[in-house]
């Protein structure tokens, strides 16, 4: 009688990283948890890859754009994250779904986003209607976890609010993290002539991905030189509008990813006046949007790319990793 009590708890306890208040990645720590139980229209997943984006470590370190601080902490909670458990992609198993649940049985393999986070964890429970496709047999559970943080942010912000159309000419700074390389990729797969701008040693990876052009930002200032572009792509957040605004074609736009309250003002007036626009907002992550990323996968359009692969338990390492700002795309966490 014991020993089937044990085990019934054992069974659904699961490990998570947990972040309980804002701080330095040691605030970060592998605890035990209940294992969440999937509602009717839910699908319970065993993750198997999960990376540490910059979305997770901006909401850790509450390390958010100058102006954003009380908002994001009235959104995610002000002694520390609501959810505890961070993680916003994964890739995985369903292992149970809920009774009304039609497009995914157990067995199955899936990947992509979880709306308020939780997936650093041993399991997570999403929604069928969420952002969750299956996995295209041709990547590994790391590799398609590596791929919807930066893909879905590029392709709302190139497709949507950039409107990138056929042989215009784009840079990318940043090419070489997260958004970057999807950038990158996306804006070849929508005909542009790609720029990406990154440091000396992702200059080759870069040019892997398909860009035609490479800046080494070590070694020059785009601003400095006389190309115009039709779109510029700032992933980085180090870009000023009144700098760049001269690599600009007349009617371009520049997308800034990290953009805080001096750029969304920017956004204003220049959605008033002015022929050369800043463009700036948040990308939800969609399941309509995850079925295209998905597809350009199995098509080829888009490779996933791993900077480095983590323990689970070394979650503060992947941390500092990441919070040091030279992170290449993405780095996953293996269960
Ligand atoms: N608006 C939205 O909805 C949304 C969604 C997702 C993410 N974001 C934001 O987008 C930003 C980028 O995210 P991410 O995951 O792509 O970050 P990431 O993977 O950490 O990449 C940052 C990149 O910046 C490059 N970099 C650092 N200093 C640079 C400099 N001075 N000049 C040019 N490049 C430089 C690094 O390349 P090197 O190593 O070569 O220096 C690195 O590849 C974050 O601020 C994130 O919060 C916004």
């Amino acid at each position: 009688m014991v020993v089937t009590k044990t085990l019934t708890r054992r069974q659904r306890i699961m490990k998570a990283i947990i972040t309980k208040k804002y701080g330095p990645p040691e605030v970060a720590t592998i605890q035990e948890i209940e294992k969440p139980i999937p509602k009717e229209n839910e699908v319970l997943v065993k993750v198997l890859a999960t990376p540490v984006t910059s979305g997770d470590a901006r909401i850790r370190g509450l390390n958010v754009p100058f102006g954003f601080k009380f908002i994001t902490k009235l959104m995610f909670g002000f002694k520390g994250p609501k959810n505890p458990v961070l993680g916003v992609v994964f890739s995985g198993i369903v292992e149970e779904s809920g009774g009304k649940v039609t497009a995914f049985s157990k067995g199955d393999a899936v990947f992509g986003s979880k709306e308020g986070f939780g997936c650093h964890a041993e399991y997570l429970v999403i929604k069928e209607n969420g952002a969750i496709v299956h996995k295209p047999e041709k990547v590994s559970h790391e590799e398609a976890s590596s791929i919807p943080f930066g893909a879905l942010t590029s392709l709302k912000y190139l497709r949507d609010f950039g409107k990138i159309k056929k042989g215009q000419k784009i840079l990318i700074n940043g090419a070489s993290g997260a958004l970057g390389v999807y950038g990158v990729q996306l804006a070849k797969y929508f005909g542009a002539e790609v720029t990406g701008v990154c440091s000396t040693s992702n200059v080759e990876l870069v040019k892997s991905l398909g860009a035609d052009h490479v800046i080494d930002y070590k070694k020059e200032d785009f601003t400095e030189n006389p190309e115009t572009y039709n779109i510029i792509y700032d992933t980085v957040g180090k870009l000023e509008f009144s700098k760049c605004k001269a690599s600009l074609n007349k009617n371009g736009t520049i997308l800034l990813a990290a953009a805080g309250l001096k750029e969304y003002s920017q956004v204003m007036s220049t959605s008033i006046s002015g022929s050369k626009k800043v463009v700036a907002g948040v990308a939800i992550f969609k399941k309509e949007d995850l079925k295209v990323v998905s597809e350009l996968v199995e098509l080829d359009h888009i490779k996933p790319v791993i900077g480095r692969r983590f323990k689970f338990s070394e979650i503060v390492e992947a941390y500092t990793y990441v919070d040091g700002g030279h992170k290449v795309a993405s780095a996953v966490l293996k269960l």
